[in-house]
């Protein structure tokens, strides 16, 4: 290749990354495929062109082009740095580990790449390594707000709460609008109880660090709604759903991991209702799968349905629900909005760990009674408040979500119109160390 074709290349190419910045991703696209056609072994071409394969949810591709990229220029850090992220978001560890520490050869002096293998250690569950790598990074930059709040996770999974509040401290201090590192550092002051209810220092603490998070984030619907719990604000029927689109959205990516490590058993004990009372699958009913969040619930569901629906307001957990192919559809939508728009639509409608973000179940449980056609089923599953004696029949709790008392949820039922209610107690997860109680509840409409 001659001396001009291989200037005009590299202009071509940094075009092409002008546009990638500015986000043009088409037109950086056919940039880098023309580039491509031109000099196939164009090592750039190839680890941005699999960049942007990521970036638009093909990462099958993108690892097929960054290896390629690397194969012909071994020490191309960005590069492997890159492959290292991709392989860390589809869970393929061990290989990211690999990439970060071939980095850390190339590039000692880099400090995210400290950072980003103080994460996948965590996720490797090796919490001293990963606490090293972190400590690292925040001494080599100790201005390196992600540093900080990347250790501070590490020191929380490892239960070492002190230190964890002491990193997310750092980071708020570097950014006070950083709201992961505010949300981490309340969840764990709650962690540092030794109780089993939230002591009056706790307590406290906790409400200072709300109305900290609040002063530098006025706007912040989880920081005023989790304040709002902890002061035990009666008034508050259910969590507004800025505040679930929020919650869930930054929750989406370690949703199923963090629920794995919670021993979470609700779509299991409604699978098992399903089949227990509905038998052999025949894939004919209209199911609807509410709050069906990354889509646990559709394997067991699937059998059952001639068309499965998942609704669920965060639009990260739907990404995750997709990936399943299982639903026939997926809305975005708030649950009681869409079911109020579809009257007589599904033979079984399900909840699973969702009317927990609902204190007063009145409209939603009506509404899924009109929901549902003749003898339709509902299934769903609440936290079980024992203390019969809330005159409401519900109750927020410090940590977000309300639970239940059974004389509220009988009442509730036969007044929508159910018959055949069935409660029936499970545990529902384990939060630290100890077993969440909770009912599932199951009933028919218009068959009595
Ligand atoms: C704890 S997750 C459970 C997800 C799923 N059902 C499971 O068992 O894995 C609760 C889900 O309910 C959704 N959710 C809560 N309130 C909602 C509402 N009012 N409308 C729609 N979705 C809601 C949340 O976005 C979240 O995805």
């Amino acid at each position: 290749m001659s001396l001009k074709s291989r200037g005009a290349i590299e202009a071509k190419f940094s075009n092409a990354l002008d546009l990638h910045r500015q986000g043009q991703a088409t037109k950086a696209r056919k940039l880098y495929q023309s580039i491509l056609r031109a000099r196939p072994d164009h090592p750039g071409a190839l680890h941005f062109l699999g960049f942007l394969a990521h970036q638009s949810g093909d990462s099958k591709t993108a690892i097929r082009l960054m290896r390629k990229a690397i194969q012909i220029q071994p020490d191309y850090s960005d590069a492997i740095k890159n492959l290292g992220n991709v392989m860390l978001e589809t869970e393929q560890l061990g290989e990211a580990e690999q990439c970060y520490r071939r980095v850390i050869e190339l590039e000692p002096n880099d400090v995210s790449v400290y950072s980003n293998l103080c994460v996948v250690l965590r996720h490797r569950e090796r919490f001293q390594e990963s606490i090293e790598a972190g400590r690292t990074a925040t001494r080599m930059a100790p201005d390196y707000l992600i540093g900080w709040y990347n250790l501070g996770n590490s020191y929380r999974v490892a239960r070492d709460y002190k230190k964890a509040i002491k990193c997310y401290e750092k980071a708020i201090e570097l950014n006070p609008r950083f709201s992961p590192a505010h949300d981490s550092l309340c969840q764990s002051i709650f962690r540092l109880e030794k109780k089993s209810y939230l002591s009056r220092k706790t307590w406290k603490k906790s409400i200072r660090a709300y109305e900290r998070w609040l002063e530098c984030e006025p706007d912040c619907a989880v920081a005023a709604f989790m304040l709002s719990a902890i002061r035990g604000e009666e008034d508050l029927t259910r969590a507004p759903n800025a505040v679930i689109r929020s919650m869930f959205d930054s929750f989406a990516e370690n949703f199923e991991s963090r629920l794995g490590k919670l021993e979470y058993r609700v779509p299991e004990l409604i699978g098992a209702w399903v089949r227990e009372s509905l038998g052999k699958p025949q894939a004919g009913l209209a199911v609807l799968d509410g709050g069906c969040g990354t889509g646990l619930c559709a394997p067991l569901l699937k059998p059952y349905a001639a068309r499965l629906t998942g609704a669920d307001l965060s639009s990260a957990m739907l990404v995750k629900a997709r990936a399943r192919n299982l639903y026939d559809e997926l809305v975005e939508a708030e649950l009681t909005a869409y079911l109020a728009e579809h009257p007589e639509t599904w033979d079984l409608i399900v909840f699973a760990d969702t009317l927990c973000y609902f204190g007063d179940l009145e409209e939603i449980i009506g509404l899924t009674a009109q929901a549902l056609r003749h003898a339709g089923n509902v299934v769903f599953s609440v936290e079980h408040l024992t203390s019969e004696s809330e005159a409401k029949g519900y109750r927020l709790h410090p940590h977000g979500r309300y639970s239940h008392t059974e004389p509220y949820l009988s009442a509730l039922m036969s007044r929508a119109g159910f018959s055949d209610v069935e409660l029936e107690e499970a545990v529902l997860r384990r939060e630290i160390g100890k077993e969440v109680i909770g009912l599932i509840v199951s009933a028919r409409v218009g068959a009595g």
